[in-house]
């Protein structure tokens, strides 16, 4: 069965200083146990992170890597530099690294195998941008990301993916998809797993839902059949906020 699953994307905030600071907060708060609760800091901080949550039921992901193992690629993280420090879980996809960096769904497809291969958890993003949603062609735009990078992959490759489904026009603008407009398209996306991967594939994988949730907002878009928790951008920030959106679901 799919795990309900709330990521906090800290994106480039926050200081080592305020990492520790936040992260203490965080498990000062009564989170549900039934939920997967992840948290991404910057690269410089996640050994920090790793080593503030042992103790307890917070994951740590990476916001990106590279997909080569090493080499001449000043400036990038390579997979295994993040398991040795004991991280095994990688955002992949996110809208700003396709924005701002040059990211394609092929270099992804890259880079999911890579992160795949050595058993780390990739938690893939993809969403279509406002025009596209006007145009009506967000369905169209969100089958052909999924196709490219990540319908090749063999069946078992997907107990390790976690599915981020991120409409580019609400991330960080305050406007949320609506509860019933984030239902039809997860549930669009598990029609097209359960398509190439079978039923019982699409009943596992966990699909989560990223815009501008906050605590006003969650309980209504995670009560959706098909959508299975949030990645949190803005309101993971705050550890009162993000404790309430891990709250979110129906007990
Ligand atoms: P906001 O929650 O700030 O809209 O960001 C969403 C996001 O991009 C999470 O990855």
């Amino acid at each position: 069965m799919r795990k309900h699953i709330v990521a906090g994307n800290w994106k480039m905030n926050k200081t080592q200083t305020e990492t520790v600071e936040l992260i203490n907060e965080l498990k000062q708060q009564d989170l549900d146990a039934n939920v997967g609760v992840y948290i991404s800091p910057a690269f410089v901080n996640l050994s920090k992170a790793v080593a503030l949550t042992a103790d307890g039921n917070i994951q740590v992901a990476a916001q990106n890597m590279h997909q080569s193992p090493n080499g001449a690629f000043t400036g990038e993280i390579a997979v295994n530099m993040l398991q040795d420090i004991g991280v095994n879980h990688v955002i992949l996809g996110h809208s700003e690294r396709r924005a701002y960096f040059g990211e394609t769904d092929e270099l992804l497809r890259e880079k999911v195998q890579v992160a795949l291969d050595v058993d780390m958890e990739v938690i893939f993003c993809f969403g279509e941008e406002l025009n596209e949603r006007k145009e009506g062609t967000h369905f169209d735009v969100v089958k052909k990301q999924l196709t490219t990078a990540l319908f090749a992959l063999d069946v078992s490759a997907w107990r390790n993916i976690v599915l981020a489904y991120e409409p580019v026009w609400a991330i960080g603008t305050g406007e949320t998809a609506s509860p019933e407009q984030a239902q039809e398209m997860h549930a669009y996306i598990r029609s097209l797993i359960e398509y190439h991967y079978g039923v019982k594939c699409a009943d596992d994988v966990s699909i989560l839902y990223g815009g501008s949730v906050k605590p006003a907002n969650a309980a209504e878009i995670f009560a959706q059949p098909d959508v299975d928790g949030g990645l949190i951008g803005g309101a993971s920030l705050n550890a009162t906020d993000f404790a309430a959106i891990v709250n979110g679901f129906a007990s």
